[in-house]
C-alpha cells in the first residue's frame, strides 16, 4: 500500500474528517447522526444505491433503534407505517403460544423492514447531505495507527484517496476494514451452523397478525411479515440447497408443514416475489477500535437471523460511535472513544448469547439425534409454564436496556 500512496497524483487526494466505509444501514445512520452534530463526513460505498435497496434483510425494529432513526431525523415513516407488536408465537408439538411482550417486559418491537429503513436514510442524505459516494470501492485503509489515516478507493475508473481524522468500517462481513487490520491485532469467536434458511417474499397477506417462529422434528420456520400485503417466510434448509432445488409449491408444502394446523390452514400462498437461501453463523472480532480505525455493525460482528439482532446491534454500535465521535470535537475528550470497544462488545456478546440460544432451541441439528430434540421439546414446554423463562426471551427480544 505504500507503494500506491507514493503512486498518487495530488489531484485524486481530499479530505474530510470521518470517512465512512459502507453505505448498509450503519454507515448511513452514523453519516447522518454525524452531519447533524455538524461533523464533516464521506461515506463511500462499491454498490449503486439500487443494489444496496435491493437486498431483503430482517425487519425486527428495538425501542431504542426506533428512538435512534427519530434522533437522525428519520423515523417519522416508521413510527406511522410501522407494526407495534406485543408478542411473538412460538409453535411446536402441534399447537402454538404466546410469548407477551407487554405483560412480561412492558415493551414491544416494531416490525418495518431494514430496506425502508434504508430507504429513509438515503433519502435524508440526498436531501441534505452529504450525499453517499455509491460505485466508489475502497481498496484499502492505511496509517490509522497516526493522526492522519489514508482511505485509497477506486471511483469512475480512477483511485482515489481521502484523507481523514477517522475512519468507521461500516462495510459488512467482507469489507475491507477489518481485513485492513493485520490479523495478529484482533481475537476472531466465531461458529458456523450446519444448516441454511431459505427466505422467500411473496404478495400475500401474513399468516397471522404476530410473528411465528415454529420448532417442528423436519426443521425450523418463521412466519414473518413487511406489510398487510406483503409477507416474508423462511425455512431451515441444507447448506448444500440451490434456490432452484425449491420450487414455490415445495416451499409452501414444507412450511406448511412445519407451522402449527391452525396457521397452516389460514397459509394464503402466492408467486415468490424473491427467494434466496443465507447460511447462519455467529461471529465477533474483539476489539472493534484500532487506533483511528473504528468497526461498527457487520464488520465487527454477526448474528444468526433468529432473534432479529443484526440491525439493533449495528444501530447500538452507532449509537456509541456518534456520541465517541461528537464528544471528541465538541470537548476535546478521548474518554468515549477509549471506551467504545468494551461498551459495544458488552452489548454485543449478550446479543451472540440470545441470537445463540434462539437457534439451538428452534433449529433441527441432526448431529444431537433423538435425545437433543427430547431436551428442546422440554426446553420449550419450561418456556411456555415458566414466567421467569418467558421473561427472559421477552426480555433480549425487545432489546436489553443501554448501560
Ligand atoms: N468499499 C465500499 N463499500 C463496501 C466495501 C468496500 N470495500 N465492502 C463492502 N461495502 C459495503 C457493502 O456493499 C454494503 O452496502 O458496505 C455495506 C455494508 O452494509 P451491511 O452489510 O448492510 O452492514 P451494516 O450496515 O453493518 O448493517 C448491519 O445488515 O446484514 C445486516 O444483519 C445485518 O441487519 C444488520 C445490518
Ligand atoms: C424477517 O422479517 O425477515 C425476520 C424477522 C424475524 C427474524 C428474522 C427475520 O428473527
Amino acid at each position: 500500500m505504500a507503494a500506491l500512496r507514493e503512486a498518487l497524483p495530488l489531484t485524486t487526494i481530499s479530505r474530510t474528517e470521518v470517512a465512512i466505509v459502507g453505505a448498509g444501514p450503519s454507515g448511513l445512520l452514523l453519516s447522518r447522526l454525524l452531519h447533524r452534530a455538524g461533523i464533516d463526513n464521506v461515506v463511500l460505498e462499491r454498490r449503486s444505491a439500487e443494489y444496496v435497496l435491493g437486498r431483503v434483510r430482517a425487519g425486527v425494529l428495538e425501542k431504542g433503534t426506533v428512538a435512534l432513526l427519530d434522533e437522525a431525523g428519520v423515523g417519522e415513516r416508521c413510527r406511522r407505517e410501522g407494526f407495534l407488536h406485543e408478542g411473538i408465537g412460538i409453535a411446536f408439538d402441534g399447537a402454538r403460544h404466546r410469548i407477551d411482550f407487554q405483560a412480561l417486559a412492558e415493551s414491544a418491537v416494531t416490525i418495518y423492514g431494514q430496506t425502508e429503513v434504508t430507504r429513509d436514510l438515503m433519502a435524508a442524505l440526498s436531501a441534505d447531505g452529504p450525499a453517499p459516494r455509491y460505485e466508489a470501492e475502497v481498496i484499502g485503509i492505511e496509517d490509522f495507527d497516526g493522526d492522519s489515516p489514508l482511505v485509497h478507493y477506486r471511483e469512475a475508473g480512477e483511485t482515489r484517496t481521502l484523507r481523514c481524522a477517522f475512519v468507521a468500517g461500516c462495510d459488512g462481513s467482507h469489507g475491507k476494514s477489518r481485513e485492513s487490520v493485520p490479523g495478529r491485532a484482533y481475537t476472531a469467536y466465531e461458529r458456523a451452523y450446519p444448516f441454511g434458511w431459505l427466505g422467500v417474499l411473496s404478495e400475500t397477506p401474513p399468516v397471522s397478525d404476530e410473528l411465528i417462529y415454529a420448532n417442528h422434528e423436519r426443521g425450523f420456520a418463521l412466519c414473518s411479515m413487511r406489510s398487510h400485503h406483503l409477507s416474508r417466510y423462511y425455512v431451515q434448509c441444507s447448506l448444500d440447497d440451490h434456490v432452484e432445488d425449491w420450487p414455490d409449491e415445495r416451499f409452501w408444502d414444507e412450511l406448511r408443514r412445519r407451522i402449527d394446523p391452525e396457521a397452516a390452514e389460514a397459509l394464503v400462498t402466492g408467486p415468490a416475489i424473491e427467494k434466496s437461501i443465507a447460511p447462519l453463523r455467529s461471529f465477533v472480532a474483539e476489539p472493534m477500535r484500532f487506533g483511528r480505525l473504528l468497526l461498527a455493525g457487520d464488520a465487527a460482528h454477526i448474528v444468526p437471523p433468529t432473534g432479529a439482532k443484526g440491525l439493533n446491534l449495528a444501530a447500538a454500535d452507532i449509537r456509541f460511535l456518534a456520541e465517541a465521535l461528537i464528544e471528541h470535537y465538541r470537548e476535546k475528550s478521548d474518554a468515549a472513544l477509549d471506551a467504545y470497544s468494551e461498551r459495544c462488545l458488552k452489548r454485543v456478546w449478550k446479543a451472540e448469547r440470545f441470537s445463540w440460544w434462539m437457534t439451538s432451541l428452534l433449529h433441527l441439528f441432526p448431529e444431537t439425534g433423538a435425545f437433543g430434540r427430547k431436551i428442546q421439546v422440554a426446553e420449550l414446554d419450561y418456556l411456555i409454564g415458566s414466567r421467569a423463562a418467558a421473561t427472559a426471551l421477552a426480555e433480549n427480544y425487545v432489546g436489553l436496556n443501554f448501560d
